[in-house]
């Protein structure tokens, strides 16, 4: 249940994405479950709410996850000499196609879903694999975390290998019945997304047919855009009437006109497609460390926010090696400079503040009001122990301390987090 109460702390929350808010002491408010904000001085209308105090410890918005597979978690770190398409073939697909097998996807799940209850993530856009029952044994999980998430059964009709594949019709159908299953559980913070894996695995004929399920059932959809230079090449060849790879979903119905729509990566999104994810309100999950795994490339993050879009990070485990959020905050301003030195010097690298804000603002806004501590937000906080990492500096401020902390800290240094007013540990 959401609950009322007051935290006290250091604080840091983005205002925009070029200034932080940071107060070395000072309250945060909530009020079933939603944001008073916060307050250097606390309101004589909260003094009876139920106070912790944490100190000097940091407490800053939830992070958010805005694409993250759960079936590849025990691939992390492994075939990254590999780029997109021979990673999928030799390790991704046969480990998929095992969690046809509930009890291996139960023992699986179980540590990916201890692992994002630990760590700094909050929210999440989470994929699946093909099978629905496994699918459904995931959200349990999931919902028992205390983690709000969206989850999807991954669809694939064609260039599939024949251990790990579902016909049109069939694809169709098990996700119609997992979606009624998933109401029927009745959950109150998983919720499902429609989630065909890419153009290269889905026909139009599906891709068209998953649009219909959005519409009824009023659910948003996940998948890839513009990865790898192989991939797209491949829908090049594959589709021959659409005018740019996002057209092959903007066909189906599926890429924001009617429901919310997430897509992966963007790396190589000409000026074209871009338009199109503005005119449609597409929010970009960027993954940097698994655009540099698979040598996918460096996506024109600079770019995207210069044009508006909606952006927000993306740990895409396994190409990106951990779930870990603060690693894809690091990774962004690091491929972002890359990006700037070695390709394209009129894109400058992204600050601190700048990947801050997509962790928690940029990505959060998928979710609603969601990604600040700021008065009408969800209440999501999470508490970071910095101490390992204070310095002998006395003009140490808490912006100092977040930035370092988000360079050196792991899960094992959140002390506390809330989801939504509730504390989940
Ligand atoms: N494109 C299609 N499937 C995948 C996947 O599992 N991971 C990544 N990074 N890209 C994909
Ligand atoms: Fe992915």
């Amino acid at each position: 249940m959401a609950e009322s109460f007051v935290l006290h702390g250091a604080v840091i929350y983005s205002r925009d994405l070029k200034n932080i808010a940071a107060f070395p002491s000072a309250w945060v408010v909530c009020d079933g479950g939603i944001s008073k904000g916060v307050f250097e001085t606390l309101p004589d209308e909260y003094r009876d709410l139920p106070q912790t105090d944490f100190g000097n410890k940091l407490i800053m918005p939830g992070l958010t996850d805005l694409h993250v597979h759960a079936p590849q978690y025990p691939c992390r770190g492994n075939g990254m000499d590999l780029e997109l398409l021979d990673w999928l073939d030799q390790y991704i697909f046969p480990e998929e196609s095992k969690y046809k097998d509930l009890s291996y996807a139960k023992k699986a799940y179980s540590l990916f879903a201890e692992e994002m209850r630990k760590g700094p993530t909050t929210r999440a856009c989470v994929f699946s694999t093909i099978h629905p029952e496994a699918t459904s044994v995931l959200m349990d999980l999931l919902e028992e975390t205390g983690l709000r998430t969206y989850v999807g059964k991954v669809n694939m009709d064609r260039n599939s290998p024949d251990y790990y594949t579902e016909t049109t019709e069939e694809s169709a159908a098990a996700t119609r019945s997992w979606l009624e299953a998933v109401k029927a559980a009745g959950y109150s913070r998983t919720r499902p997304i429609i989630t065909p894996r890419f153009t290269p695995t889905c026909t139009r004929e599906l891709m068209c047919a998953l649009g219909e399920l959005a519409k009824e059932y009023d659910i948003p959809v996940q998948s890839h855009l513009s990865e790898n230079l192989s991939e797209i090449s491949w829908v090049k060849e594959l589709e021959s009437d659409v005018s740019c790879y996002a057209d092959s979903y903007e066909k189906a119905g599926i890429f924001g006109e009617h429901t919310p729509c997430v897509m992966a990566h963007c790396v190589w999104s000409d000026d074209e497609e871009l338009s199109l994810i503005k005119k449609r309100g597409v929010f970009i999950a960027h993954s940097p460390e698994s655009n540099i795994n698979l040598s996918s490339g460096a996506a024109p993050v600079r770019r995207f926010l210069d044009m508006g879009l909606h952006v927000g990070l993306a740990s895409d485990v396994s190409a990106g090696s951990t779930t870990s959020m603060f690693s894809a905050m690091r990774n962004a301003v690091y491929a972002s400079k890359l990006r700037w030195r070695l390709m394209d010097q009129s894109l400058r690298p992204l600050t601190f503040q700048e990947v801050f804000y997509l962790a928690t603002k940029g990505g959060g806004a998928f979710f609603g009001n969601v990604g600040s501590l700021e008065a009408g937000y969800e209440f999501d906080a999470v508490v970071l122990d910095d101490t390992p990492f204070l310095t002998s500096r006395e003009d140490e401020t808490v912006l100092h301390r977040t930035e370092r902390a988000v360079y050196l800290a792991d899960q094992r240094d959140v002390a506390a987090k809330y989801v939504a007013g509730r504390r989940v540990f």
